[in-house]
């Protein structure tokens, strides 16, 4: 059974916790805050505890490290858990800068250790179920792709709405496009903390002519989370929010009668949501890292997409520093 060292117990550290519990052997779990260390001990009582990363890192008998520290720790403690001989899932993103990312991707890819970022969105059966319509051609050719990821909070002053949001609608929006843009702009300003910007804009271009678009805030009234596909047979929409109809298939689309001469019109069908099963993300999340670290999957894959990612808020950030507000 594959060992596990947790690192990092916040607000989202648990949630792995408790997963890879149930999957796999919790071996260690490490944190600064002795109060968290406390708090955690008696519910994983195998699990050892500390406050020092290198007690993971020099245990010969733990297999892989899972990082849910703050995201500017996240390269620093990747670098050295795979030059350590580790496997690692990072939680998003797996570093600050591209070049950074491509320096883990390498590593990895050298030593032959999976490195896997925690793009959670991924795993959700809605998204897997949008990829799928793409991929089977039932939406007819892919024109834009849009995401609305807006709530009043969580409020942030280490990490701007590009960072902390825009990481989720871009992993999944490179994924149902495979493909990286070639041209990217967003606008934003920051309102509460100077210098981390609280609402963004993204417009993306893809070599084949897609476009999309990404609204991110922390100061909007609507609690949206939102992903719409326009293709030209059907449109669908994926919502998080709702609970039983995450995915909605319009049957809408443009088209040209041969009597109008050219002249565009629109049809509208029938509307569907298929079922989508119930699965917990994070824990197909967990499977799948644990799949890689058996040696069953892509390896390299994962740690490709992360950097993509990467490479794209970088660019992403570069305008926005540059844009006027
Ligand atoms: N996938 C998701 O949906 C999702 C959701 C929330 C957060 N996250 C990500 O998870 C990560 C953690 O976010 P959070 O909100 O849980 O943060 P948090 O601040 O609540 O928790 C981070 C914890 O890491 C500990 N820590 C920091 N440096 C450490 C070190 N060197 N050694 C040991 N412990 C250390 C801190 O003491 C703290 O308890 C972030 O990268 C965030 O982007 C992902």
């Amino acid at each position: 059974m594959t060992s596990i060292g947790l690192v990092g117990l916040g607000y989202w550290g648990p949630n792995l916790a408790r997963n890879f519990d149930e999957l796999a052997e919790l071996r260690w779990l490490c944190d600064l805050d002795p109060d968290l260390r406390e708090r955690f001990a008696p519910r994983y009582p195998t699990a050892r505890l500390t406050d020092d990363f290198d007690d993971l890192l020099a245990d010969p008998e733990l297999d892989a490290i899972v990082i849910a520290t703050p995201t500017v720790t996240h390269y620093e403690l990747a670098k050295r858990s795979l030059e350590a001989g580790k496997h690692v899932l990072v939680e998003k993103p797996p570093a600050m800068n591209a070049a950074e990312a491509e320096e883990l991707v390498a590593i990895a890819e050298a030593t032959g250790l999976v490195l896997m970022p925690g793009h959670l969105l991924l795993y959700h059966p809605a998204v897997r179920a949008m990829k799928a319509l793409i991929d089977a051609d039932e939406l007819g050719e892919v024109l834009c792709v849009y995401s609305n990821r807006q709530n009043l909070g969580k409020i942030r002053a280490d990490e701007n709405a590009l960072w902390s949001l825009g990481v989720h609608d871009l992993s999944v929006i490179l994924h149902l496009l495979d493909e990286e843009p070639s041209e990217m702009w967003a606008h934003g300003n920051s309102f509460l903390t100077p210098g981390v910007e609280d609402i963004v804009f993204c417009y993306l271009r893809f070599p084949s002519g897609k476009i999309a678009h990404m609204h991110l805030s922390w100061l909007d009234p609507h609690k949206m989370r939102k992903l719409t596909v326009v293709g030209k047979e059907k449109m669908v929409v994926f919502d998080d929010m709702e609970l039983e109809r995450k995915v909605t298939i319009y049957e809408k689309g443009p088209w040209q009668p041969t009597h109008t001469y050219g002249e565009w019109q629109t049809r509208t069908g029938d509307i569907s949501s298929p079922k989508i099963p119930s699965d917990e993300p994070l824990r197909l999340e967990c499977r799948h890292f644990l799949d890689l670290a058996d040696g069953r999957g892509d390896p390299l894959r994962a740690g490709q997409d992360g950097l993509a990612v990467v490479r794209v808020l970088e660019q992403l950030q570069t305008s926005l520093v540059a844009a006027p507000a």
